[in-house]
């Protein structure tokens, strides 16, 4: 596992976005052959989402040849509600770059059929060839997706009841009503992101910092479903400083130590304020 550790949120933001930049790039995706990458939502990646607009305003990337799915979405509100993901992910990215409408699949939260459509999704990322790079966020309490404590590490794309630590978590985006958060999502599972061929992980903040500690110097435990990725061969996390707090001072100075192997991994480093 690599973590890489940035000074501030908005470095993370910049690392990460160079990040898939250069992996879309070193891909060479073609029409016969599709980049495919699994999209969070939440606070933490509009940073990167951010860059990777003035990446592609900038020539530097096109997202022409790349398909998207994306980890969760909540069960019964509207597409056009402003805190549904379909909502987000267009107005905070789609929007905005070269993608082709076609290539962009996210879970409907309003299928008739719940189950179906879960099932129907996994299915589509197995007829795009896999997931190329799955990116992700996670909640205070160690959730990937909205895989919450206790979820099966195999778990696939299902319906989730949400635990009451993340209705608490995204009361704030529903007027600080707990009542107008969703009770359910559906959500790709642990197990659906662990066969992506990379996972890369964001974690900002302190309120995050105990999830981190339990993501790496923990063992695997279902109760932080983060912490499956232990397993995962490439998995790559990106935090910054204040999500560090509860990391031993030898695990943080290991993997500062290896700063300038990691900026190996992004193109372009001179322009990196490190
Ligand atoms: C929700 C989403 C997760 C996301 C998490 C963190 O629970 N289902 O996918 O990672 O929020 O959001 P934020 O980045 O705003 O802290």
């Amino acid at each position: 596992m690599r973590l890489v550790i940035c000074d501030t949120v908005d470095y993370v933001a910049e690392w990460s976005a160079k990040y898939v930049m250069k992996r879309i790039k070193d891909f060479e995706p073609n029409k016969d052959k599709y980049f495919v990458i699994g999209l969070p939502t939440g606070g933490t990646p509009l940073g990167m989402y951010k860059k990777l607009i003035e990446f592609y305003q900038a020539g530097k990337i096109s997202f022409k040849y790349v398909k998207t799915f994306n980890m969760d979405e909540y069960v019964d509100l509207s597409r056009d509600h402003h805190e549904s993901y379909h909502y987000y992910m267009y107005n905070n990215f789609f929007k905005y770059i070269d993608i082709d409408p076609q290539n962009v699949h996210i879970l409907d939260g309003n299928a008739k059929d719940l189950t179906k459509e879960c099932e129907n999704f996994e299915r589509k990322i197995e007829e795009a060839g896999g997931i190329e790079l799955f990116i992700g966020g996670i909640g205070p309490d160690g959730h990937i997706a909205f895989n919450e404590p206790g979820s099966s590490l195999a778990s696939r794309t299902r319906v989730k009841t949400l635990a009451q630590d993340t209705l608490e978590a995204n009361a704030r985006f529903f007027g600080n009503d707990i009542n107008k958060v969703p009770k359910q999502a559906l959500t790709v599972g642990v197990g659906t992101v662990m066969d992506a061929n990379e996972v890369m992980i964001l974690i900002t903040g302190s309120h995050k910092a105990f999830a981190l500690y339990k993501a790496i110097e923990e063992g695997v435990n279902h109760m932080w479903t983060v912490s499956a990725f232990q397993q995962h061969p490439r998995t790559i996390i990106i935090c910054d400083e204040d999500a560090t707090l509860e990391l031993r001072v030898k695990t943080v100075k290991y993997f500062k130590s290896l700063w300038d192997i990691h900026c190996k991994l992004i193109e372009d480093i001179s322009q990196l304020k490190i």
